[in-house]
């Protein structure tokens, strides 16, 4: 995992993966205003091998993204291990996380994702057979601290991952239990990353925690979910916090989210990005919207935005902005 050097002040910044957000024109953007490294939005490892060709081709990303994680979920050790060789063989990530934290239903009855947080020897045993027959990319995990406050994992699941393989462990510090409400518990997160040898990513409401914190952390980097969504400049706001400089904290002006919603359509309309297509523009008008969102000036565009019927029309209502 040498990329995690090149973190700027010392700490990696990751997007964090978020299903039905982060597809490949939003990575390829947060990469650009400041996000280290991206994650792709999961998939199942039963779809991976099922799905072939077509889905491995919607899990594409683009150069400009690396570097880029994939991630899958799975509850089965062999189908996970031969999910992970079809996406090394034809997509080359920089790494391969797998998911031990999502609280979906279909993920939790599919015996996958926090499920495992259940069954914590089940985590070491995919992440075992992932690192011994996957030898060209590393193995890594994301896992939350435990099911519930009454049966937390961490920091003992890390070090059992750490053990079995992972080359990298992100931990979100809520519970499953918990969703994504209430307070990540940041001081498990700490124990653990000062438990495990291997680089520790800290999550949860990152955005919250003071600059000197982040700065002291034990953590080699730090995952940053909601807080980013329609705001990349996040990464260099909290990247400012724990350096201690205040120069690039500045807010975006108006015209700097309608060049980013531009850049977005311009993006969206080249086509070819996993998870939207040309067609999808519903998709692009809400991820545009909430690029815009608490800027002044833009009542009139968000009228327009509502009329418009195609990705063209949508870049030059944007261009009368930038
Ligand atoms: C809409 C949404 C989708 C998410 N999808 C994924 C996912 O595909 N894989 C994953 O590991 N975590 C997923 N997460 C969890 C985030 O990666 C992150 O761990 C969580 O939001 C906590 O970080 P935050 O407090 O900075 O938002 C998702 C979260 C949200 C809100």
């Amino acid at each position: 995992m040498e990329f995690l050097k090149k973190g700027k002040g010392g700490k990696f910044l990751f997007l964090a993966p978020m299903a039905g957000y982060t597809n490949g024109a939003c990575r390829k953007i947060f990469r650009e205003y400041g996000a280290d490294g991206v994650v792709s939005e999961f998939v199942y490892s039963r779809a991976v091998l099922c799905g072939g060709g077509r889905i491995l081709e919607r899990m594409r990303f683009d150069e400009s993204e690396r570097p880029v994680g994939i991630q899958i979920f799975g509850s089965d050790p062999s189908e996970m291990a031969e999910a992970a060789l079809a996406i090394e063989e034809k997509l080359s990530p920089d790494f391969i996380d797998v998911n031990f934290g999502c609280p979906a239903p279909n993920a939790v009855c599919a015996g996958a994702g926090s499920a495992l947080l259940r069954d914590v020897p089940q985590m070491g045993r995919i992440i075992k057979k992932m690192s011994s027959e996957i030898k060209r990319t590393p193995i890594t995990a994301k896992l939350r601290t435990g099911w519930d406050s009454s049966s937390i994992v961490v920091p003992d699941a890390a070090r059992l991952l750490e053990d079995s393989g992972a080359q990298m462990i992100t931990l979100h510090g809520r519970t499953k239990a918990q969703g994504y409400e209430g307070e990540a518990n940041w001081d498990l997160i700490e124990e653990a990353a000062k438990t495990v040898k291997v680089p520790l990513i800290g999550n949860g409401s990152v955005e919250r925690r003071d600059g000197s914190s982040l700065a002291a952390s034990a953590c080699a980097g730090f995952m940053i979910g909601r807080a980013a969504l329609g705001n990349p400049w996040i990464f260099n706001k909290i990247r400012a916090a724990f350096e201690n400089l205040s120069a690039s904290a500045e807010e975006p002006s108006a015209r700097d989210r309608a060049r980013l919603a531009l850049r977005y359509a311009e993006l969206v309309s080249g086509g070819g990005y996993s998870g939207i297509d040309s067609e999808n523009l519903t998709h692009a008008k809400t991820q545009i919207m909430r690029f815009l969102k608490n800027a002044e000036g833009f009542k009139k565009l968000r009228v327009g935005l509502k009329n418009i019927a195609t990705l063209d029309e949508l870049k030059v209502l944007l261009c009368e902005y930038v």
